[in-house]
């Protein structure tokens, strides 16, 4: 074939190329558009990508060989992206995707970042959840859990809350509508605290018991800054034989050390709590001044952090009519319940309990 389409370049400047490479494309482009059949696209391929007599190697030959040093940059520039578009108008003819050159010359640039996708992370409650967990766990302790929407057998009576005793009335409870004709002991609640799950593991397990049980927790009161109606507890219990008070304070000053760093101190508070006897508030040595008295702590060097006491002999009781061995005569333990909200935000210093809860990548990146 011979290549009369091939005019000869008199000038190098870059309209005088724009202007030839622009006609030679248009030309690929309607003979492209003219196709019909795989013998006229094998015709194309070879008049214009022929490796001895095809247009684009006439246009190799005599443009880029002729031209002067300084414009040879140029035409290449311009030859390869005719050549994608002429590879490209092949492959559409062929029904095959874009070649390689076509890609290339859409400027995928290879050199730039990926996509990073992040790996997920723990939520700052599940994280200081867990560490609450790994505390007691070291210890011999197991985990438990117990269902959200609970009876008010287990919620209160059990618990040594009689029903229509004002200890209730501390509890503001969210109850669950149209109830009326079940008795008052299953009426169903959203639990106010982790305690009924207690007598749930106590009705399955004989002691020795050694369990912390995290979990979702309801109230029915007004967000502000550090309450949320829905927060979330890690409840503690131990019994055996020969449990003492000592014992309980023994080791809730480990597990606050564990948590808060060997220089804290604790000390128990008189308390009172339907389901212990003793009951007392454990008090940290302020973590923000060292004990010396500064605004966190309200000038007094001390952080109240949770509850705990003796279980009551009354609590073993129910236990004990669905598992004998929790005679209070033979048995004894303590139980501890801790806010986990509260104490993530002490350990990170966060003054707005809401945002656990707002879902913020920012705020949740910060525990990465
Ligand atoms: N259930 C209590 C509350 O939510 C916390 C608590 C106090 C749990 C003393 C205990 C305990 O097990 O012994 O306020």
């Amino acid at each position: 074939m011979t290549n009369e389409e091939i005019p000869n370049l008199t000038a190098f400047d870059e309209a005088a190329l724009d202007k030839a490479f622009a006609a030679l494309e248009k030309q690929a482009r309607d003979a492209a558009a003219a196709l019909n059949g795989a013998e006229a696209v094998e015709a194309f391929r070879l008049h214009w990508l022929g490796r001895k007599q095809g247009l684009l190697k006439d246009v190799s030959d005599r443009w880029l060989k002729s031209a002067p040093a300084d414009a040879k940059k140029l035409l290449g520039v311009r030859f390869n992206a005719l050549k994608a578009v002429v590879e490209g108008l092949l492959d559409q003819a062929l029904g095959a995707g874009p070649s390689d050159a076509a890609l290339a010359a859409e400027a995928i640039d290879v050199t730039l970042p990926g996509t990073r996708r992040l790996t997920g992370a723990e939520h700052p409650i599940t994280k200081t959840q867990n560490e609450i967990i790994r505390v007691f766990a070291a210890l011999g302790y197991s985990v438990g859990v117990g269902p959200e929407v609970e009876t008010d057998y287990y919620n209160f009576e059990s618990m040594n809350f009689p029903p229509g005793h004002p200890a209730r009335d501390t509890q503001d409870t969210l109850v669950i509508a149209n109830q009326d004709r079940r008795s008052q002991r299953d009426r169903l609640l959203l639990r106010t605290h982790t305690s009924p799950v207690q007598m749930r593991t106590m009705e399955t397990q004989p002691p020795p018991v050694r369990i912390v049980i995290p979990g979702k927790v309801h109230r029915n009161e007004a967000d502000d800054a550090t309450h949320s109606s829905t927060f979330h507890q890690v409840e503690g219990l131990c019994v055996d034989t020969n449990i003492t008070f000592s014992d309980l304070k023994g080791t809730l000053d480990h597990a606050m050390k564990a948590l808060f760093g060997s220089s804290v101190k604790t000390r128990l508070f008189p308390s009172f709590f339907p389901f212990t006897e003793p009951s007392a508030d454990v008090q940290i040595s302020c973590i923000f001044c060292g004990g010396k008295g500064c605004r966190k702590c309200k000038q007094s060097g001390w952080i109240e952090l949770l509850g705990c006491g003796m279980v009551d002999p009354a609590v073993f009781a129910f236990a004990a009519e669905k598992q004998a061995a929790y005679d209070p005569k033979k048995i004894s333990g303590f139980a501890f319940g801790m806010g986990v909200e509260r104490i993530a935000m002490m350990k990170y210093g966060i003054s707005e309990i809401g945002q656990f809860y707002a879902g913020d990548m920012r705020f949740l990146e910060e525990f990465v």
